[in-house]
């Protein structure tokens, strides 16, 4: 494979920080970014045209959504072959061409690893329904009997996250576990054959030049011994934070230990980033220490409300937690699990100034295709296009996923907006016209244009990035003010312009300014001074 650039980059040794302690990272959901083959599905060579793009929009690097080969039973979540690109995305030949392009561009690119089940396309999987029960290939997986008269049980009471029992019976009368789709079959991660697998992956996508690994339910590997009753009636929620037999077992840990071992070997500064939703911020600081990962996604300011006091506790509890570990903070709004943000905080003002307030927060930030645009969520798609599987569980998520993942609008006047050639695989709304990126690009108004503004502005900023702290400034009910060396932000959460003495020179507003002691409602503003 060609040379990347990856291995010329310095690394974080000494006094230097990584370049992961203050990275943007853009989160590209391949199946709506940009479709090169007009089959209405976004493709690997969609994304490495738009690389570009990402450049100037100014983030340091892309995380990719899954693009394996998988039969698409949760959008690739269900991976058949770790090795191999799902032909709808195109080949290992683009996902090569995507990363040296990136590298190129020095722009790093974060792919989306999932450990904790595959797809029951997988080849072990197949290999161990056809061996059947007691057979060596049964153990990579949580093979059980069932309970009750004839075993018509299932061998315990855990409920999968997208609804309906964890377990599913296969033809010969044994269960195995799923926590998400029956499609989905949990990996025994006891099974020293799966352990090696994966650090075999893992090395298989750093030699391709991958800088780094965001792992999907990395909480949820180990499962606590035999396997307990959870012992009460609930539906489990993405994003969850209870207390589970099956998530955030003190044994991840050594998991983690031993990828962040293979990691290192490698030159670059390579990194993993933790998907987990644990009881606490201290909970997941543990997998943030100094020899396992090196960032895991902020869910609990994903979770917060645009409310000044409610931020504010989110920020501070984020900030402290990470302290002991010396991991950076991170923050994120939306995600392709999640309302869009500007729906849930219910206007475009607000998601404007959440996007300002977000970046000018010590640590790094995740943007999620779109929100650049300021897209809303897609809350009437028909029900005979939508593919998440939860939709198809009565007792699924209330929060359905398919309406934060509807294709991206590029350009021109009609759908698919130069999304591709062909159509979108979810439809997009006629207003979309004018929130595509050729709409909103010059317009100093745009939404687009104002992430643009502040990516510039942060690079730029030598008190912005990294850092482990903010200075709180005294505020009115409802503003949240803070400093970090001579630069200041302000934002105004509530819905009434308020009286603030302008704590410098205005750098950048959400809304227009025409007092510059008058902060309008829902805006958030960044001083100089
Ligand atoms: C993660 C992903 C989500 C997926 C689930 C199962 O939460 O973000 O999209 O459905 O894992 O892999």
């Amino acid at each position: 494979m060609t040379q990347h650039l990856a291995d010329a980059l310095p690394t974080s040794t000494g006094t230097q920080p990584g370049w992961w302690r203050e990275a943007v990272i853009y989160q590209v959901y391949p199946r709506s970014f940009a479709d090169s083959n007009g089959d209405g599905m976004g493709d690997l060579e969609g994304i490495r045209s738009r690389l570009p793009y990402l450049k100037e929009l100014g983030v340091d690097a892309v995380w990719l959504s899954p693009f394996y080969a998988s039969p698409q039973a949760d959008a690739g979540y269900d991976v058949a072959d770790y090795r191999a690109i799902d032909p709808m995305f195109g080949t290992l030949h683009d996902a090569d061409a995507v990363i040296r392009e990136a590298h190129a561009l020095d722009l790093r690119i974060i792919v989306d690893l999932v450990p904790n089940h595959c797809s029951d396309q997988h080849e072990w999987f197949k290999q161990a329904l056809r061996e059947g029960p007691g057979t060596p290939l049964r153990e990579r997986f949580h093979f059980r009997p069932g309970r009750g008269a004839g075993g018509e049980e299932p061998p315990n009471d855990w409920e999968s996250i997208f609804g309906g029992p964890a377990w599913t019976r296969v033809p010969d009368g044994e269960w195995y576990l799923h926590l998400f789709a029956p499609e989905q079959p949990d990996f025994n991660w006891e099974h020293p054959a799966v352990q090696d697998e994966f650090r075999s992956i893992l090395r298989f996508w750093l030699d391709l030049g991958a800088d780094g690994f965001r792992i999907d339910v990395a909480h949820g590997l180990v499962k606590a011994p035999g396997l307990p009753d959870l012992g009460r009636d609930e539906q489990l929620k993405l994003l969850g934070n209870q207390v589970l037999p099956f998530f955030d077992q003190d044994g991840v840990h050594e998991i983690y230990r031993s990828w962040r071992l293979v990691l290192d070997e490698y030159a670059g500064d390579r990194i993993g980033v933790a998907e987990a939703w644990t009881p606490s911020a201290d909970r997941t600081a543990m997998y943030l220490r100094p020899d396992e990962l090196h960032q895991a996604f902020n869910f609990h300011y994903l979770n917060t409300d645009w409310d000044a006091e409610a931020l504010r506790g989110a920020i501070d509890d984020s900030l402290d937690s990470m302290r002991p570990v010396g991991a950076p903070t991170t923050w994120v709004l939306s995600n392709h699990d999640v309302v869009r943000h500007r729906t849930r905080f219910g206007s475009l003002e607000r998601a404007r100034a959440a996007a300002l307030l977000m970046l000018a927060l010590p640590g790094s930030a995740y943007v999620y295709q779109g929100e650049e645009l300021g897209l809303p969520e897609v809350t009437d798609l028909p029900d005979e296009v939508r593919q998440d599987p939860s939709f198809f569980k009565a007792n699924g998520q209330d929060g359905l996923r398919d309406g934060c993942r509807v294709p991206i609008p590029w350009s021109g006047e009609e759908a698919p907006y130069g999304f591709g050639t062909g159509g979108s695989w979810l439809p997009q709304p006629a207003e979309w016209a004018g929130l595509s990126v050729a709409a909103q690009t010059g317009d100093p108004a745009s939404t687009l244009e104002l992430y643009r503004a502040a990516l510039r502005i942060r690079r730029a900023h030598p008190a912005l990035g990294a850092g482990d702290g903010v200075e709180w400034l005294p505020a009115p009910e409802g503003v949240l003010a803070f400093r970090r060396g001579d630069f200041v932000c302000t934002a105004n959460t509530t819905d009434v312009p308020v009286r603030l003495p302008a704590p410098g020179t205005a750098l950048l507003s959400s809304t227009d300014l025409a007092e510059p002691d008058l902060l309008p409602a829902d805006s958030t503003v960044w001083w100089q001074g």
